[in-house]
């Protein structure tokens, strides 16, 4: 009691964990723009309730009762883009109510929760829609729990982002359809072959509508099998995020690993080729947009999902129109019954649940073409940003990460770490060479090209490596590749940050304690441990186990004294 009193402070409990930016989201803006005083601009309290305006309440009602779901057959799928005056009503719907705030999870600590995040507000967003979208969240979950190996890390329920755990990541070198990541906006729409249409229209000279038999009719269209790798230009995102806090929207920021990265033998027709049959592109046509089935919410604005690529990228027949993954119909969870998959680009191009096709003169205008999926300039940001400040992110560069053995872990070993994982490039590059350094990136060891998995144009290779380490003591392991056209990777995470948090191709680098069971006085203190008992883990745990007895010690001084005379 005493003790208190005296001790009042105004501090606030967490004062000192605050002032050590360990909870950066509470610190006050200074604003010191103004001359002599600094203002401090305070976050807002999250303890705040949701208030819900009154006014509009009615409105959102009558706007959900008009039935939304558009094409018998087709679940979870509302047409937006042809149907400006829905988008408006939707837009009205969800700007009459205040729906849960993004949490923060780039400076509050990531929840030891699977799934991590849930996704509460896309959740709440597509309920206040309703028709259509009002079960897209659980019906979506229960598509992830069919079709999903049971050991993947769920990053976000809703909308659905997931990657295998990294002893998974490169167990083969082609991934298999249940461990494959899933990167979805929306809901994951349940659509009827029988009823699937794809159409094409805009700048081609004869706009066309297909029926799966139609593009499966190989008289017309020839069929295509590839091997690809597709990888998400978040995967790594969480080295930034660890680094510098950046752009904060739960979807398009989900703190991905190294699992966002997956290869798998595709099949189905060239793009082009159907390009062709709707007698080719007219005009100064240059650009496809492609449309996927599912809502997207940004902004509060509603839309399909849509992107675009380049006629050129098409032309090159590097654009497929895919139904089959590994050898079985596309999973309902990547696109079904037809996605597309464009080789060697960011995977946010490769649309799943393609319906339509358009041809357009220039890149769409879409969000998640002309708003997201950007590379800003590191001066660039939350308070400066323009979308045209942003390069579009398209193909992908050289890259690569270590699956094993992790970072802050204690390896024992006889002088080599073993290591694995993979490395990647895209555009149509390939790994040529993947090196490792146990000393930080001074030196460096290629591994053997045996130890790679087979090159393909548009795939990783898996790699594993006995990597020489001689010392004892925290190290840094460094994986780097170099692709067939020399290129190479950034040798640390800052000089590739950028506010979208996109693209962590620097070199992979992960910390690891390390225990070289070839020293004897190593073996002779592992061995004192067996016969005490004592537990190796965790590395940081006090044991009273001495190096020396106090007899020892004693004749070591009588020979080196510890002071030096005069
Ligand atoms: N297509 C649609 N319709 N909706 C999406 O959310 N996500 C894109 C792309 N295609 C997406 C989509 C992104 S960002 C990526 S990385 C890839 O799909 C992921 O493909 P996968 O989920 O089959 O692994």
């Amino acid at each position: 009691m005493e003790i208190r009193k005296k001790s009042a402070s105004s501090n606030r409990p967490d004062e000192w964990m605050i002032e050590q930016g360990m909870a950066a989201h509470k610190l006050p803006i200074l604003d010191q723009s103004a001359g002599k005083e600094t203002i401090k601009v305070f976050p807002p309290n999250p303890t705040r309730s949701p208030r819900i305006k009154r006014r509009f309440e009615r409105l959102a009602i009558a706007a959900n009762s008009s039935p939304v779901n558009e094409k018998a057959g087709w679940g979870i799928y509302v047409e937006w883009e042809d149907y400006p005056d829905k988008k408006d009503k939707a837009h009205k719907i969800l700007t009459s109510q205040t729906f849960p705030p993004c949490p923060d999870f780039q400076w509050g600590p990531i929840p030891g929760t699977n799934p991590v995040l849930p996704g509460d507000d896309f959740k709440a967003w597509h309920t206040a829609i309703g028709g259509e979208l009002a079960s897209a969240a659980d019906d979506s979950w229960r598509t992830v729990l069919k079709e999903k190996h049971p050991d993947m890390l769920h990053l976000l329920q809703f909308p659905y982002n997931g990657e295998p755990p990294k002893r998974l990541v490169t167990s083969k070198a082609i991934t298999p359809n249940s461990l494959h990541f899933v990167r979805n906006h929306g809901g994951i729409p349940l659509i009827d072959p029988d009823e699937f249409e794809l159409k094409l229209d805009g700048m081609v000279k004869y706009p066309k509508k297909y029926t799966m038999d139609d593009l499966m009719d190989e008289s017309k269209f020839p069929r295509m099998e590839k091997t690809i790798t597709v990888q998400c230009s978040g995967t790594r995102r969480i080295e930034q995020i660890s680094m510098y806090a950046g752009q904060g929207d739960e979807v398009p920021q989900a703190p991905w690993a190294e699992g966002a990265i997956g290869t798998a033998r595709y099949k189905g027709i060239s793009l082009k080729k159907v390009i062709k049959d709707c007698g080719g592109l007219i005009k100064n046509a240059k650009h496809l947009e492609l449309y996927g089935a599912e809502t997207y919410v940004k902004d509060l604005h509603v839309s399909n999902y849509v992107v675009s690529v380049p006629w050129s990228k098409v032309k090159a027949n590097e654009v497929i129109l895919a139904w089959e993954m590994n050898g079985e119909p596309l999973p309902k969870i990547h696109g079904y019954p037809l996605r597309v998959i464009v080789m060697g680009y960011i995977g946010a191009r490769s649309v799943k649940w393609l319906y339509r096709i358009k041809a357009i003169k220039n890149s769409s205008l879409a969000p998640v073409q002309a708003r997201e999926y950007l590379y800003f300039n590191q001066q660039v940001g939350k308070y400066n940003q323009r979308p045209i400040d942003g390069i579009q992110i398209q193909e992908m560069p050289v890259s690569s990460a270590i699956m094993s053995p992790w970072t802050n872990q204690v390896v024992m070993h006889d002088g080599k770490i073993h290591c694995k994982g993979w490395a990647y490039s895209g555009g149509g590059r390939w790994p040529e060479r993947v090196e490792l350094s146990a000393d930080g990136g001074f030196s460096w060891y290629a591994v053997p090209e045996e130890q790679l998995s087979k090159k393909g144009k548009w795939s990783w290779r898996t790699w594993e490596f006995d990597l020489p380490c001689d010392v004892e003591g925290w190290i840094e392991i460094v994986c780097r590749c170099w692709d067939n056209s020399l290129n190479t990777q950034p040798l640390n995470v800052r000089a590739a940050w950028n506010w979208g948090l996109h693209v962590t191709s620097s070199a992979h680098r992960i910390k690891v304690y390390s225990v070289n069971k070839t020293r004897k006085l190593t073996q002779q203190k592992l061995a004192q441990f067996e016969q005490n008992e004592v537990d190796l883990a965790p590395l940081t745990r006090y044991d009273p186990v001495p190096g020396l007895t106090d007899e020892e010690l004693s004749k070591y001084n009588e020979a080196h004294p510890r002071d030096a005379d005069d």
